[in-house]
């Protein structure tokens, strides 16, 4: 069984993710570490990010041994990643990878923006994570807040909105996906929602 799970950032997709992997015991991938493992080789290696031709010799050799890197959860990362993840041959070049992934006997739960339409469009289960930008931004906020007390809510509200912009070219909600808007919802019912959807169609 392949699950797809794509949405906005910080949505609660990745949570989502892990506890969906957990449930059916299936192997997980959060595939924005990809990203975010060759933005981040950009910034250490002081990378130009104009320079494209840099960002996609980095992915042609991605190796996972990248993605142990604590790092990789910052905020620098995660700006780094959107930039890197713009560029469509980083894409293609990272795309055997996942696809791989997702083709493990058993199956596998991967998350991003495009598993469900470019990485596995046959995937079993698809499901697309969103709730408002106010409401993800108020989320962002209160997880960063006891680090970053200078933080400002708007300030994050602004970066997110950017950030979608960056995103969409290639953050499309497949035709057959179920759509989980989370803007009212804890994560407890947003994990029971999803298992409700996949066990009722596992059943058909
Ligand atoms: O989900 P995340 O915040 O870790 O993603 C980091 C960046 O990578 C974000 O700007 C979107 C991009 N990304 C993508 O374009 N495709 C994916 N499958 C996963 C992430």
């Amino acid at each position: 069984m392949i699950i797809a799970v794509d949405g906005t950032a910080a949505s609660g997709k990745g949570t989502l993710a892990r506890r969906l992997a957990a449930h059916y015991r299936l192997p997980h991938l959060d595939t924005g570490l990809l990203y975010r493992a060759v933005g981040r080789k950009m910034l250490d290696n002081g990378s130009d990010f104009a320079d494209t031709d840099a960002a996609i010799a980095l992915a042609q050799n991605f190796a996972p041994a990248w993605l142990v890197d604590g790092r990789l959860r910052g905020n620098e990362a995660s700006v780094a990643a959107s930039r890197v993840a713009a560029i469509p041959a980083v894409r293609t070049a990272l795309r055997a990878f996942q696809q791989q992934f997702a083709g493990q006997p058993g199956g596998a739960v991967l998350d991003g923006r495009d598993i469900g339409t470019v990485i596995a469009p046959n995937a079993d289960i698809k499901l697309w994570v969103t709730a408002t930008p106010e409401v993800r931004a108020r989320r962002r906020f209160l997880e960063l807040k006891p680090k970053r007390p200078d933080l400002e809510e708007g300030t994050i509200l602004d970066e997110l909105i950017e950030r979608d912009n960056r995103d969409a070219p290639n953050m499309t909600m497949a035709p057959d996906a179920y759509l989980l808007d989370t803007s009212q919802m804890d994560i407890e019912q947003v994990f029971r929602s999803a298992v409700e959807y996949i066990d009722g169609r596992r059943k058909a």
